[in-house]
């Protein structure tokens, strides 16, 4: 086991896209890290560099305390999973877990040992004589990780390794990957486009935005303090909900907005922000983010909201979403199953102002972190 380490991280392609940018970034010996953002930004070329499958730029990258720039990716100590299984089709199972063994050259005996126990580690014993294309997705894809186990590497590298499976297939892997970290307490670096995935699987999230990282935190601190716009309405689904204006002092505090469509919605009269005195808040432009589920549904005229009529219900079973158009955007709020909301029916929305986020609209950064 080890731990990761990246320094100023920067990866320009030929041609001069520059694909990632200053990346620093300490994963401990033993965690789950895992990178999440949208496609395009990154995440790939990242891991590409940690694997050695692509040179960094600028900056430099150390396993387990030992700079990798210039080692080959086979003595790097890592093992990648990919999204595509990359299994040899022509060999059985077996021989697909034995097969980086084989080349390494590794007594008989040991390579034995060592796939008979990942197979019992991924309740795959009874595949182990056919080949892959006599698999499901899901067992190709538990074969895939077992050639990583068997390796024993310092580092798992996982780049979307769910992405080819169903839903419920998803859901199963993601819990037997999370066990597996458990057991084995290796180090753990894992890319995924999915924030579920990402908010259930790990320790820690680094966000990633246009080759630069965004935030790197645990979920529910991602999820209850973002430090910008971005990570805001990337984290939480359905996305944070997000209004341009101001705050004033008009029976007692208000966020208000401009434009033919304006909104003037009450916040708690002892409400105090995180990170700011109100004061600081007052009579500038400011974006509000409030997630749907710090949303409360009241009466069409009730004091604490403002009115909205219902545009679209979308019934779940253990919750109901709520679409409104507000202030000239979208607006989602999440209600509880049950809940009784026709659409065109007037009803009045208030805010958990305690709940709320405010950002500079220019910088993006959150003013209330
Ligand atoms: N070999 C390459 N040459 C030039 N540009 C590249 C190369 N590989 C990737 N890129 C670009 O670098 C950026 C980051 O790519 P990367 O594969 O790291 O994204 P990603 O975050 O993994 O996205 P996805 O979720 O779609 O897999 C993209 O804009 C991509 O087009
Ligand atoms: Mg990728």
């Amino acid at each position: 086991m080890a731990s990761v380490t990246l320094s100023g991280v920067t990866k320009i392609y030929p041609g001069g896209f520059r694909a990632v940018s200053r990346v620093d970034l300490d994963v401990a010996d033993g965690e789950f890290v895992v990178f999440v953002g949208p496609s395009g930004c990154g995440k790939s070329t990242t891991l590409r560099m940690i694997a050695g499958l692509e040179s960094a730029t600028e900056g430099s990258i150390a396993i387990g305390g030992r700079i990798v720039n210039d080692v080959e990716p086979r003595d790097r100590n890592i093992a990648m999973v990919f999204q595509s299984y990359a299994l040899y089709p022509h060999m059985t199972v077996r021989d697909n877990l034995a097969f980086g063994l084989k080349l390494r050259k590794e007594p008989r005996a040991d390579i034995e040992r060592k796939v008979a126990q990942a197979a019992r580690t991924l309740d795959i014993g009874e595949l182990l004589d056919r080949k892959p294309a006599a698999l499901s997705g899901g067992q190709r894809q538990r074969v895939a990780l077992g050639r990583a186990l068997v390796r024993d590497p310092a580092v798992f590298l996982f780049d979307e390794p769910l992405s080819n499976l169903d839903a419920k297939m998803r859901v199963q892997m993601r819990a037997e990957i999370s066990r597996l970290h458990q057991r084995l307490g290796a180090t753990m670096i894992y890319v995924t486009h999915d924030q579920t995935e990402a908010m259930t699987m790990g320790q820690r999230l680094v966000v990633m935005h246009q080759g630069e990282v965004q935030q790197v935190d645990a979920p529910l601190a991602l999820y209850e303090r973002p430090a910008n716009l971005f990570v805001g309405g990337f984290i939480g689904s359905p996305a944070m909900n997000f209004l341009d204006g101001r705050i004033v002092r008009r029976d007692g505090l208000r966020f208000v907005t401009d434009g033919p469509q304006r909104l003037s919605a009450p916040l708690p009269a002892d409400w105090r922000p995180r990170g700011a005195p109100v004061e600081t808040l007052l009579d500038r432009p400011l974006t509000l983010g409030i997630r749907p589920e710090h949303v409360r549904l009241r009466e069409a005229g009730a004091a604490d909201a403002f009115p909205a009529v219902v545009q679209l219900v979308e019934p779940l079973g253990n919750e109901t979403l709520l679409y409104f158009t507000v202030a000239g955007r979208m607006f989602v709020v999440r209600s509880p199953g049950g809940v009784e909301a026709g659409v065109d029916r007037q009803v009045g929305l208030a805010l958990a102002g305690e709940r709320a986020h405010f950002f500079d609209p220019e910088t993006g950064r959150s003013l209330t972190v």
